[in-house]
């Protein structure tokens, strides 16, 4: 019996010139040969769909042996855990949103069975999940030498070859001492601060005929026109600061969205749009550079140093560029959001702050701009950040690292070390689950178990900018606004943070309040 379908259709084809050559056949040869073709058929689907579902069955059980198969390995049995359904494992558990000030059930849930570190099975890689501050410090101290970073590859493709976010070893090395002796010198120069403060001051004195505001729009258009007048030199009014964030914000949905390169998809407009940017600032280079050569106007800015950075090739400073967009816009603008949405539920914290920038500003001329020795003054305003850092989830944990060597951790496997999970740890921070601000006039900030930056040679290097954006913001917010939270806006983790409605605000100028109560 042909049981092939291939064979089946050869059997059909071999058998016609025989049946046109009969002129003529009597019914019951015709019956037997119907018949039989019938059977021929018949055999022929059945063979067919027996054959896909022994390929069906083989292929799902070679899946459930290549995802359970890592578990038997010695290193991996050293580990508590499981790894949840074949090809997915637990990586819809681990992704279930959860409010930003909890750690979520998954982690809840496997800490609480296995301890603070275990096995899992995410994106598609068995993971050794760390919650455990000592071995988040050993991971982050040995990147480069016993794991290295890893971004998923349709990552690269919206990050470009050279982003320092993806590079690893020599030329990250290469690319973060750029970064680190720009943001050194951009640091020692007073204009630096003063263009945080005056962006600032533009963003609130834009909210004085409003009474609601969404606070989060707010926030993330100050932390952009902050960076992009940090790296660029280009202030809000200028048409190529409007055409970057609208790209900018196209690129950065793709970042978060299915990796689909087809024309018309998030990823795909992704893309498109980082080439855009690219070429914008290819543009804002090359003019700046004319401007040197024509030693028309020196603007002493982080992309005249950037500029004269012979280490760097032409596409790894378009990159740079990016890079400091990147990790300075979304994450800032969150923590802004978070301390804001804190001191609405802590009136005592949001007092004592109110006195620390009174202070602060009675010792200076009116309009006077504030500087580093009045940033070193803003004791309690550090705290609200640390806390908020702490308290807020802002950044959940690192990117994935691979581990490279058979120690400690199965060479090939994933290692992810969750920040948050330590920060709100209750053995490692009293009233671990209470924001409280006063915990770090006693607590050391530069400590294991606080790492809202990340750590060793990927360590976050906007963090003092990120800082000084926020003391600075807040200064001015204090001392010339009350506010009222519409309605409960909980922040949820998807993993990434997010306000669900935008944190809106009904703010109230206390120049009018004043005057109100004259
Ligand atoms: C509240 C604000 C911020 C937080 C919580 C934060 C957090 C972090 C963390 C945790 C990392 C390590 C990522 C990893 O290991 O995968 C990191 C890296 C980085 N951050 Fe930030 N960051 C903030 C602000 C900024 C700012 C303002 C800038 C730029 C001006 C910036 C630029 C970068 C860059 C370029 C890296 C990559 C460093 C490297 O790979 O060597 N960040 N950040």
């Amino acid at each position: 019996m042909q049981c092939d379908p291939f064979l089946t259709f050869l059997y059909i084809y071999q058998f016609q010139p025989s049946l046109s050559s009969q002129n003529t056949l009597n019914s019951s040869q015709l019956l037997t040969f119907h018949f039989n073709l019938t059977l021929f058929f018949m055999a022929g689907t059945i063979g067919f769909w027996l054959v896909v579902l022994v390929g069906i069955v083989t292929l799902f059980l070679g899946l459930i042996f290549n995802h359970f198969l890592p578990i038997l390995s010695k290193l991996g049995l050293a580990f508590k855990g499981t790894f949840g359904w074949p090809l997915l494992g637990e990586t819809l558990s681990f992704l279930k949103p959860h409010p930003s000030n909890s750690v979520g059930v998954y982690l809840q849930d496997h800490c609480s069975r296995f301890g603070k570190v275990f096995k899992s099975h995410l994106f598609f890689s068995p993971t050794v999940v760390s919650c455990d501050p000592e071995l988040n410090y050993f991971i982050l101290q040995n990147e480069g030498k016993l794991f290295q970073c890893s971004y998923p590859k349709p990552i690269h493709g919206i990050l470009g070859k050279v982003s320092m976010l993806v590079a690893v070893g020599d030329t990250h090395k290469r690319l973060r001492n750029v970064a680190l002796s720009l943001v050194t010198v951009t640091k020692s120069k007073p204009e630096f601060l003063n263009d945080i403060e005056r962006i600032a001051i533009q963003i609130l004195d834009s909210w004085k005929d409003k009474t609601q505001i969404k606070f989060c729009k707010e926030a993330r258009k100050f932390t952009f026109n902050v960076i992009v007048k940090q790296v660029l030199g280009l202030t809000p009014e200028e048409p190529e600061t409007t055409k970057i964030l609208e790209d900018f914000l196209t690129f950065m949905r793709g970042l978060i969205s299915l990796p689909l390169y087809i024309p018309g998809t998030p990823y795909a407009r992704a893309v498109k749009a980082r080439s855009r940017i690219s070429s914008t600032v290819k543009a804002i280079i090359e003019k700046r550079r004319r401007n040197i050569a024509e030693n028309s106007r020196k603007r002493n800015d982080f992309l005249e140093l950037l500029l004269c950075v012979d280490t760097l090739s032409e596409e790894e400073k378009v990159s740079f560029v990016l890079d400091s967009l990147l990790g300075g816009y979304e994450t800032t603008s969150l923590l802004m959001a978070m301390v804001v949405h804190f001191l609405s539920h802590s009136p005592t914290a949001l007092q004592q702050l109110k006195l620390e920038h009174q202070k602060i500003r009675s010792m200076k001329q009116k309009n006077e701009y504030l500087n580093w020795e009045d940033y070193k003054r803003m004791d309690f305003t550090q705290n609200v950040i640390n806390e908020a850092l702490r308290y807020g989830n802002i950044k959940k944990m690192c990117s994935f690292l691979y581990s490279l060597s058979d120690y400690l951790i199965p060479s090939g496997w994933k290692v992810l070390p969750v920040f948050t999970a330590v920060h709100l740890d209750p053995s490692l921070h009293a009233n671990a689950l209470q924001f409280h601000p006063w915990r770090w006039e006693s607590q050391d900030q530069t400590c294991k178990k606080f790492t809202p930056f990340g750590g060793g040679s990927r360590c976050c290097p906007g963090s003092e900018l990120a800082k000084v954006e926020v003391a600075f913001f807040l200064h001015h917010l204090v001392q010339n606004f009350r506010w009222k939270t519409e309605e409960e806006d909980q922040p949820m983790a998807y993993p990434y943070v997010e306000f669900q409605r935008g944190l809106v605000l009904n703010v109230e100028r206390l120049f009018e309040v004043k005057k109100k109560h004259q």
